[in-house]
């Protein structure tokens, strides 16, 4: 018997705690959990090993604050970062993030030289361009996660409309993670059929707005902290079909270099995940709409960068 996958989570907060949850529960690997606090991942980890006799998975589960347990990792899952603080400006946020997001890069970098990461942290699309830079990875082994969560939320919010299993539904998000994003109706189907011929026109527009609008419309709920479940499955689901090598079609943030006309940044396509991590950006037609609104979200990102000048 070969021994087990290792997934690594940085930051055991809502997120990470949820996707070391879930990649757990599905038996993907041994799973460790890192934080800076003294005491919680450790907890977390614990807790959730004692969940795994009642649920039966057989992972090892370790939390730590340090990056020695994270030694020779499959896939790593970045979640590790600051909420927006009052008196914080959004550039602060970003420089703060971005250290911690490269700080924590170069760790694992140097522990696990093979791994793929999946950078969640927002500005999601900018923090994997700093993951990209601090770790000195080919492209196809560094990914962020924001396209399976805006997707699954169309996914839902159709299904609710037609009344119909979420597995019959698929949803097309392209762009940067934010308001600028660009679902794609017409490329969204119901048990094959486009939902452009099932929805009437100003019901799919507010399915459109409501899914740029997910992450703030959960933040308004919940007041205190933005969503966890859904965007930690859509990171586990990214991880699986790279353990898996299923050769899944998912959107991710992918290091664009000419692809859909956008040069050296990270940006959200249809990407191809198998063992080799990214192994193909499917490239489609779009229409001359379409492609100014996903440049226009690509120059949002790039704003981003600027700022952080990398
Ligand atoms: P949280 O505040 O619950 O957890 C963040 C954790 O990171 C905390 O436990 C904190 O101690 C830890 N941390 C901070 N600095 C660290 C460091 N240097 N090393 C290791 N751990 C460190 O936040 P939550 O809800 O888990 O969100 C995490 C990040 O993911 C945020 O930046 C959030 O905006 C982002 N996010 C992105 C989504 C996406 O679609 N890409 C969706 C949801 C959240
Ligand atoms: C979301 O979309 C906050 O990026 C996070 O829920």
């Amino acid at each position: 018997m070969g021994k087990r996958n290792k997934i690594t989570v940085v930051g055991a907060g809502n997120v990470g705690a949820s996707a070391a949850l879930w990649a757990a529960s599905k038996e993907l690997g041994d799973v460790v959990l890192v934080d800076i606090v003294e005491g919680v991942p450790q907890g977390k980890a614990l807790d959730l090993a004692q969940a795994a006799p009642v649920e039966a998975f057989d992972v090892k589960l370790t939390g730590t604050n340090g990056y020695d347990e994270t030694k020779d990792s499959d896939v790593v899952i970045i979640t590790a970062g600051l909420a927006r603080k009052p008196g914080m400006s959004r550039d602060d946020l970003l420089k703060t993030n971005a250290e911690i997001v490269g700080n924590v890069t170069e760790e694992i970098a140097k522990r696990s030289p093979n791994a793929v990461l999946i950078i969640v942290s927002n500005p999601l699309d900018a923090m994997a361009q700093v993951a990209f830079k601090r770790s000195g990875f080919p492209k196809n082994r560094v990914l962020g996660m924001a396209g399976v969560l805006d997707s699954a939320r169309m996914r839902h919010f159709l299904a609710e409309a037609l009344d119909v299993s979420v597995e019959n539904v698929t949803a097309f998000v392209l762009g940067g993670h934010g308001d600028t994003m660009v679902p794609l109706p017409r490329y969204s189907t119901c048990a094959g059929i486009p939902v452009t011929e099932l929805i009437p026109k100003d019901q799919l527009d507010a399915i459109v707005k409501r899914t740029a609008n997910g992450g703030a419309e959960i933040v308004g709920l919940l007041k205190t902290g933005s969503a966890y479940y859904a965007p930690a499955s859509g990171a586990v689901e990214m991880a699986e079909a790279i353990l898996k090598d299923k050769k899944k079609i998912l959107p991710c943030a992918a290091y664009l270099e000419g692809e859909y006309g956008v040069n050296n940044l990270f940006v959200g396509v249809p990407c191809k995940l198998g063992a080799n991590g990214l192994e193909k950006i499917i490239e489609i037609n779009l229409t001359a709409e379409e492609r100014i609104a996903l440049h226009k979200s690509a120059a949002s990102v790039q704003e981003l960068i600027d700022v952080l000048g990398i």
